[in-house]
């Protein structure tokens, strides 16, 4: 099998519900193997973070490609996820001044409050035995209700989001071709409408929250935020924000009924809610794939040299179960220490929300074991059938 035999099959049903199979095929043609037609497959741990951390392989832009008819693709490639500098660091650095440290710190209490409810009503409704779908009565609810406190979108709004991202984000997987994105640009045009009422209600009547701050500096001064770009990140935001944290929570929970010893170790002591957490990032990365371009002449990966317009398709999902990284990585271990998995990238696009997703991911686990001491499987799950985002759709428990 050569990289572009890997590339094709990376959009296969059976390599989506199963992956790692083939990573381990990619590996073994080298950390960096060419795929045909200027593009190249990085699927080593050390390949995939250099190229990560190496500014001259930048992100496809829309100036690069021929997406402007689709309005999901226009939307997303207006954001920072799929801008190179100079307007990647000029907005990210916008974003990062209001969505700070100390504004995720203090969010805690209101996480910890909204994780109590939901397992309560997740008690509730399954006290009679019967099967509560984990994905949606916690692991969408609590994520989307914690973004959308931070940007301000009012409670009743949140729960439609649920099929609104998961149309646009079939934008963000790899695709043979463009046919299937009526549903995204649909998604994109309805979100876009969304937040640009919201943001001029803001501007009237301005609160504590991520959209009030973002709309005011757009509205103050058009060459440092533009309003085009004022949406696109808004609804970046509210998309990177909850879609992988519901699949960082749906994987974590599967991880734990395949491993009574992880959570008999959770209860004990022995594990911590945060080396849990990172394992299972680790082993089964909500985020499993990114791309990049070679923007320059003379770029080399462990000496194989990249030209200049070349495509990269990164597979952290495989650098992160990499042999020369990992001892024994087919082994789900909490107790590993320096993991540092790559799922929330690298360099300067690395993940802006990784410490609200490890937050969240920290209290629901232990909490989930406290309040809920019978949780086991209650069906069978469903996978959704995509690569870039991997998670369940479905995960059938029991509470009683
Ligand atoms: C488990 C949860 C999450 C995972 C696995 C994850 C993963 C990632 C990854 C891999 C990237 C880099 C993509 C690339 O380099 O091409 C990224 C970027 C980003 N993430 Fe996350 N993310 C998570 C949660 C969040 C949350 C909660 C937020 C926000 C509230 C967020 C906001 C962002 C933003 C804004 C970017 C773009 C940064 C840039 O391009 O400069 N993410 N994320």
């Amino acid at each position: 099998m050569d990289g572009a035999a890997i590339i094709e099959q990376l959009m296969t049903t059976e390599v989506r519900t199963d992956p790692y199979p083939l990573y381990a095929k990619a590996r073994e043609l080298g950390p960096v193997a060419p795929a045909g037609d200027g593009m190249f497959v990085v699927s080593g741990y050390a390949a995939v973070k250099k190229v990560l951390r190496t500014p001259a392989f930048g992100v496809a832009t829309a100036e690069m490609t021929e997406y402007a008819a689709h309005s999901s693709l226009a939307l997303l490639g207006r954001s920072i996820l799929q801008r190179n500098a100079p307007d990647q660091p000029r907005v990210r650095s916008l974003i990062a001044s209001v969505f700070t440290a100390r504004r995720v710190a203090a969010l805690r209490p209101a996480v910890e409050a909204a994780v109590g409810r939901l397992l309560d009503g997740m008690a509730e409704q399954g006290a009679d035995g019967s099967s509560v779908d984990f994905m949606d009565a916690f692991a969408f609810r609590l994520p989307v209700g914690v973004i959308c406190e931070l940007l301000g979108v009012p409670e009743q709004d949140r729960y439609r989001f649920r099929g609104l991202t998961s149309d646009l984000t079939v934008a963000l997987e790899i695709m043979q071709d463009l046919d299937g994105l009526a549903a995204a640009d649909e998604a994109a045009d309805e979100l876009a409408g969304y937040f640009t009422e919201l943001a001029a209600e803001r501007l009237a009547r301005p609160q504590d929250d991520l959209v009030t701050d973002l709309a005011r500096i757009a509205a103050a001064d058009d060459e440092r935020l533009s309003a085009r770009e004022l949406l696109a990140n808004l609804v970046l935001l509210l998309v990177a924000g909850f879609e992988t944290t519901t699949n960082l929570l749906g994987n974590g929970l599967a991880l734990l009924f395949r491993h009574p010893e992880a959570a008999a170790g959770l209860r004990r002591g022995t594990i911590t809610p945060a080396g849990f957490t990172d394992e299972v990032l680790r082993f089964d990365a909500p985020v499993q794939a990114t791309g990049r371009v070679a923007l320059e002449p003379g770029l080399v990966v462990e000496g194989l040299p990249i030209p200049p317009g070349s495509g990269l398709t990164l597979l952290i999902g495989s650098a992160n179960h990499d042999p020369a990284r990992y001892e024994r990585p087919e082994v789900f271990d909490p107790t590993r220490t320096d993991s540092q998995p790559l799922s929330f990238g690298g360099g300067t696009h690395f993940c802006l929300g990784s410490q609200l997703a490890r937050l969240e991911a920290e209290v629901a686990v232990p909490a989930l074991l406290d309040r809920l001491p019978r949780l086991a499987p209650g069906g069978v799950p469903t996978r959704r059938d995509r690569l870039v985002l991997r998670g369940y759709e479905t995960l059938p428990v029991t509470v009683r």
